[in-house]
């Protein structure tokens, strides 16, 4: 039986979560102190795996630290909730945050390394790097989130500057930044492999995100209907065009009490051109954004 003991013993300014295994975990807030302990690894010669988040984690994100276990002599994980990527305060000031709880199931999903950055650590000055990403940030969550990704390419190019990783794991639930991140390390040259891992969801089809933790209890009652009525327009592709399962998906949602959709598009997988009829691509993804009251939901569908 695995018995958890943990013990946190702080050494200068690196924070050690142990347990009975002696396995060690890095908890570092500081980015010279990080590249101190990634050296180590990188002298070894051992591989890096890295898992970007911020933090309020849950199966989803555990299971990319997982894959990066399986792929990975040392997984690294960050926790910072880039302000740069929110386009709205309150919702800056509104999202989840559990570092407690994130820094023991991190642990005990092996990861080796977790940093923890505060904001200054970040950005010391503004980052007043502007990115174009053509055509993929124009639309969807680009075009309801001016400056989203953006945001999320200062925060994502400066954590690999830091981290230094062979690969790093993104989630398919957030899948425009997926492509986001693929353009962003081909464009800087950024030598790092981006591995896509699959959406997790709740057993009534719900896509894990951190912030179905602010859905009210009367609300997520309903949810399922996101992911159901995708299934469904997957099923009727075969027997419907491009704009009448966008009509349909997007009035079935529309019909339940405290739901709106913001955007449903369906698009070309690789590219993201957007696609008005079926024979466009061979890979096509149909992408979601709903309000549940004011919790803002994204989901997607590959066809
Ligand atoms: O997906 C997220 O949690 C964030 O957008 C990321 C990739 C950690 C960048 O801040």
């Amino acid at each position: 039986m695995y018995f958890l003991f943990y013990f946190i013993c702080v050494f200068g300014k690196i924070i050690y979560v142990c347990t009975l295994n002696i396995s060690i975990m890095y908890v570092i807030k500081h980015i010279k102190d990080v590249k101190i302990e990634i050296q180590k690894f990188t002298d070894q010669k051992k591989s890096i795996g890295f898992v970007p988040t911020m933090g309020a984690l849950h199966e989803g994100h555990l299971s990319l630290i997982k894959r990066a276990r399986q792929e990975n002599d040392m997984v690294a994980a960050s926790i910072f909730v880039n302000p740069a990527q929110f386009n709205n305060k309150e919702d800056l000031k509104n999202y989840p945050r559990t570092p407690d709880k994130d820094i023991e199931s991190l642990k005990k999903t092996g990861c080796d390394l977790i940093f923890i950055p505060d904001d200054k650590e970040i950005y010391p000055e503004p980052d007043m790097r502007v990115f174009n990403f053509g055509d993929i940030d124009k639309l969807m969550e680009g075009k309801f989130r001016p400056g989203h990704f953006n945001g999320v390419a200062l925060a994502v190019s400066k954590l690999f500057d830091i981290i230094n990783p062979h690969r790093a794991y993104f989630g398919e639930k957030d899948y425009q930044q997926l492509l986001i991140v693929k353009a962003l390390v081909k464009q800087l040259n950024i030598p790092i492999e981006i591995v896509p891992c699959p959406t997790i969801r709740e057993s009534d089809g719900l896509a894990m995100s951190s912030r179905n933790r602010l859905i009210t209890e009367e609300n997520r009652k309903n949810v399922p209907i996101i992911y159901k009525t995708l299934s469904r327009a997957k099923e009727l592709s075969t027997k419907m065009s491009v704009p009448e399962i966008k009509k349909t998906v997007i009035s079935i949602i529309n019909s339940t009490p405290d739901f709106m959709v913001e955007y449903f598009e369906i698009a070309d997988c690789n590219t993201f051109f957007l696609i008005n009829d079926w024979a466009e691509t061979k890979n096509a993804i149909g992408c979601i954004a709903v309000y549940v009251s004011n919790v803002r939901l994204i989901d997607n569908i590959k066809f």
